[in-house]
């Protein structure tokens, strides 16, 4: 019955735009059905107080609004519809919220200042991690006693297991503000410290992530600043470690484990049995992992492959973990750039990695939570027509304009060469400064409500898990998701045969 009777009728104006009427759509009924179930769901849903056993936040960095939606039409449109009433993975999360991500010095905020907020709990400086906004950006002396600590750290602490998936270095902002404590995050590797962060003692990021909590599962690029500048990069001979310091990261990382394993390409990270494996580290490029468009897919795995392994070793914890994902550091590089089809498509595959997830986890006891840290300048509109490309152009019949559909408000696409257009002309675009939306399903996820502080994510997730500072928060235990072995089901059939027999 739904959606199978399309009429497609052509309509030519410049560029390949088509109108995708479903019939149904034409017909009160249909919506009327449509609004009936959404309302009839909306007033059966059940909060679940339970304590949250595991939690997963994936981060969109970049990913604002409008960038939500053109995904939610592309990834319709690539299955073939009109696209504008298809459904993201996340669209489907039952609770929303407003997240207002300024940062503590600036309107306009960036991915580390923001991830402070959102994984810490405290908002910070523009381009600080992990320390509250007493540090000011730089100043290495000025971050002893202002460190704050992230609901992965605090996870840890405990007994879960904690992991990390970025498609960016794993040294980068948004990771890096669970693990890291900086003036300046792009203190990557040692030879990148100022000398007065050398002087007083303040250690490079990489360094961080081997150093400070101790993480399960390290998964995205970032090699270089792991090993000495003399050490060659096994997938480009003409690259090096950029370490001046000689030390060799990643075999201090996993000195004094038991079951470990490093990876640094697809072959590597497919034969990591999850069973036999307690801490993985894979990290499949000198610096950020290629676009999903770009990506060779013989020698790194996508997204939602490292999400799915990840959430395999991590799940075996009886005590649940913590896993973050920053789906697509890279959406935000596109915008950057000025290239909206590598976003969107980015955003799509982050769409699916929530999606595999979500198949791999329990809502009963696994709180999920999608959001972005900050918007871009991207929008899009302008009298299309259903089912419009988000990446094709629009052509005004009265006056005779031509003009991309999608937008930028500033960067590289004042040049008529990009595929985009842009009127401030700048070298890089740049985020925005509105809300961005935060997505939740899981236990206690009804507290993801209104228009909230950023730094409110961590607190709902440290409550929901019952992490310190809310060790107290007298929620009942998680529920148990219902995964019944078969041969259980058959033991338990037979005792209750016994019993009856014995009556
Ligand atoms: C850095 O922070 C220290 C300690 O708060 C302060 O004394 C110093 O003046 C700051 N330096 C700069 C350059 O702002
Ligand atoms: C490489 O590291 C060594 C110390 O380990 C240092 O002396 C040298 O200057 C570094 N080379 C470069 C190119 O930075
Ligand atoms: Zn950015």
């Amino acid at each position: 019955q739904a959606g199978t009777h399309c009429v497609m009728s052509l309509l030519l104006i410049y560029d390949t735009v088509f109108v995708l009427l479903v019939d149904e759509e034409l017909h009160a009924s249909y919506w009327n059905h449509q609004g009936r179930e959404a309302l009839h769901s909306a007033l059966s849903a059940q909060r679940n107080l339970h304590q949250a056993k595991n939690l997963i936040l994936f981060l969109g960095d970049g990913m604002g609004i409008p960038t939500v939606t053109a995904a939610r039409i592309l990834k319709g449109q690539l299955a073939g519809k009109s696209g504008e009433e298809s459904s993201l993975v996340m669209d489907t999360f039952p609770n929303v919220a407003l997240s207002k991500t300024y940062n503590v010095d600036q309107q306009m905020p960036d991915s580390a200042g923001t991830a402070t907020a959102y994984l810490c709990g405290v908002k910070a400086n523009y381009g600080t991690l992990g320390v509250s906004a007493s540090t000011p950006r730089y100043n290495c002396s000025a971050t002893k006693g202002n460190e704050v600590t992230s609901i992965l750290h605090r996870a840890k602490q405990a007994g879960k297991s904690v992991g990390i998936v970025t498609t960016t270095r794993v040294q980068h902002a948004s990771p890096g503000a669970a693990y890291a404590h900086t003036a300046n995050r792009n203190w990557y590797a040692d030879s990148d410290l100022t000398p007065e962060a050398v002087k007083n003692g303040c250690r490079d990021i990489a360094y961080q992530l081997v150093h400070n909590t101790e993480i399960n599962v390290i998964l995205g690029g970032g090699r270089q600043y792991m090993f000495p500048n003399n050490t060659q990069d096994p997938e480009y001979p003409s690259f090096t470690g950029v370490r001046n310091d000689g030390t060799h990261l990643v075999t201090e990382w996993m000195k004094n484990k038991k079951n470990v394993e490093y990876v640094w390409n697809k072959a590597g990270f497919d034969a990591v049995n999850p069973a036999t494996t307690d801490f993985l580290m894979g990290l499949f490029e000198p610096k950020d992992c290629r676009y999903e468009l770009e990506r060779d897919q013989s020698m790194d795995p996508s997204l939602t492959e490292m999400v799915e392994k990840a959430i395999k070793i991590l799940s075996k914890n009886p005590k649940g973990f913590f896993l973050f994902v920053e789906d697509n550091g890279r959406i935000d590089h596109a915008h950057h750039d000025g290239k909206a089809k590598k976003a969107l498509y980015e955003a799509v595959e982050f769409d699916r990695s929530i999606g595999r997830a979500a198949e791999l986890t329990s809502e009963l006891d696994t709180m999920s939570v999608v959001t972005a840290d900050h918007s871009h300048v991207f929008a899009f509109g302008g009298g299309s027509a259903r089912g419009n490309s988000v990446l094709g152009k629009f052509h005004t019949q009265n006056d005779d304009k031509h003009f991309t559909m999608a937008v930028y408000g500033n960067g590289p696409g004042y040049q008529l060469s990009m595929e985009l257009q842009a009127p401030v002309p700048l070298d890089s675009e740049t985020h925005g400064i509105e809300d961005v939306a935060i997505f939740a399903k899981g236990p206690m996820s009804h507290l993801f409500h209104g228009v909230q502080e950023q730094s409110y994510i961590a607190h709902v997730m440290a409550y929901a898990a019952c992490l310190e500072p809310y060790e107290d928060c007298k929620l009942p235990p998680p529920n148990q998701a219902a995964s019944i072995h078969p041969s259980l089901l058959l033991l338990l059939l037979g005792l209750l045969l016994l019993s009856l027999c014995s009556v």
